[in-house]
């Protein structure tokens, strides 16, 4: 039987130890488990992690391994090898995938029954390989895919027409990666389309401007990299939003990555579009409308997934 209150972390290192930091003071979980190929490590920071719990909510919070997933009523993977300066998401794909075949085997075998939430990179590419792999239904795993994408631009356009950045709606869309864009022409803040905000506050050139946020967008991870050699504070606060999304059975709007069954002319990979996302994972997806040039770029990005799968080994 599903345990409601219980999450399992797969991947203790920046990414997996920043969620589960995030996760313990969201209230959310009364049980979480942490599980790494470094036990040590797992176990370290189940300890260091533990040690907050006082200040926060109480839970239990111990290191294990595969034999206490099956309860669990979500597991995120973080696993795997990280992103190093210069190299791409894709470029990772071929050494995480492998990992992967470690992994979700494992968690197929204990019976798991929750929702799987994929945070690894080249994060849609995993995505897929976990549908693939788990024997789950596709729609209860989910990759975080542009949710932190659409984070940074809601916080850089929030910044640029001095507003709240949750009252900025705006989503990055296709690959977690070097080919994702933004759907600029349903961008709105508070119902008004945004170029006519920015009129209405000063700021014209709106081309320039969405070409340089956008831009900074996506190169957010190689910058923040470059300077600190990992990111892991921004995701770790998207797995806690979309953990809650899923928890509290929100029915919440966010661009996760998962299996397109012909949106968009889309079908048999995992791409990121503004998503319903609630205890079942993916309730539906929200097809918002393209301009062309958008259209364009979804082809290409998706073009972009589907040549890196077709050349993967999936079996396992
Ligand atoms: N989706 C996103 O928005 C996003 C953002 C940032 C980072 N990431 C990705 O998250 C992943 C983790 O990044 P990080 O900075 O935490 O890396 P890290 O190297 O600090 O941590 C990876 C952890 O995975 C563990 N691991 C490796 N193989 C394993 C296995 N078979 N089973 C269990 N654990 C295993 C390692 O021991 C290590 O503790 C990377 O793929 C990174 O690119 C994704």
């Amino acid at each position: 039987m599903v345990n409601e209150k219980k999450v399992a972390i797969v991947g203790c290192g920046f990414v997996g130890s920043s969620s589960a930091f995030a996760l313990m003071q969201s209230g959310l979980f009364s049980e979480m488990v942490l599980i790494d190929v470094d036990k040590n490590r797992a176990e370290g920071e189940a300890l260091d992690i533990a040690h907050g719990m006082t200040f926060a909510e109480p839970m239990k919070i111990y290191a294990g391994d595969y034999s206490d997933v099956a309860d669990a009523a979500m597991i995120v993977v973080t696993a795997g090898a990280a992103q190093k300066p210069g190299e791409t998401r894709l470029d990772l794909v071929n050494k995480n995938v492998n990992i992967f075949k470690s992994i979700i085997p494992e968690i197929k075998k204990s019976g798991f029954d929750g929702i799987l939430l994929i945070v690894s990179n080249p994060v849609d590419v995993l995505t897929y390989a976990a549908i693939k792999m788990s024997g789950l239904p596709e729609g209860h795993v989910i990759g975080s895919g542009t949710v932190l994408d659409t984070g940074r631009l809601q916080q850089m356009l929030g910044a640029h027409v001095e507003v709240d950045p949750r009252d900025v709606q705006a989503y990055v869309m296709g690959e977690h990666g070097d080919s994702e864009f933004v759907a600029w022409s349903s961008a709105q803040v508070a119902g008004v389309p945004l170029n006519t905000f920015c009129e209405l506050h000063g700021h014209l050139e709106h081309e320039a401007a969405e070409k340089r946020i956008a831009e900074d967008v996506k190169n957010s991870a190689y910058t923040i990299i470059e300077k600190k050699h990992a990111t892991y504070y921004g995701v770790a606060m998207a797995v806690k939003r979309i953990c809650t999304a899923v928890m509290r059975d929100e029915q919440t709007v966010l661009p996760v990555s998962s299996l397109m069954v012909g949106e968009y002319g889309l079908s048999d990979l995992a791409i990121s579009m503004p998503t319903v996302v609630g205890r079942d994972g993916v309730v539906c997806r929200v097809p918002v409308p393209l301009n062309d040039d958008e259209q364009h770029e979804l082809t290409a990005s998706a073009k972009a997934l589907k040549d890196i799968i077709d050349s993967v080994d999936f079996s396992c």
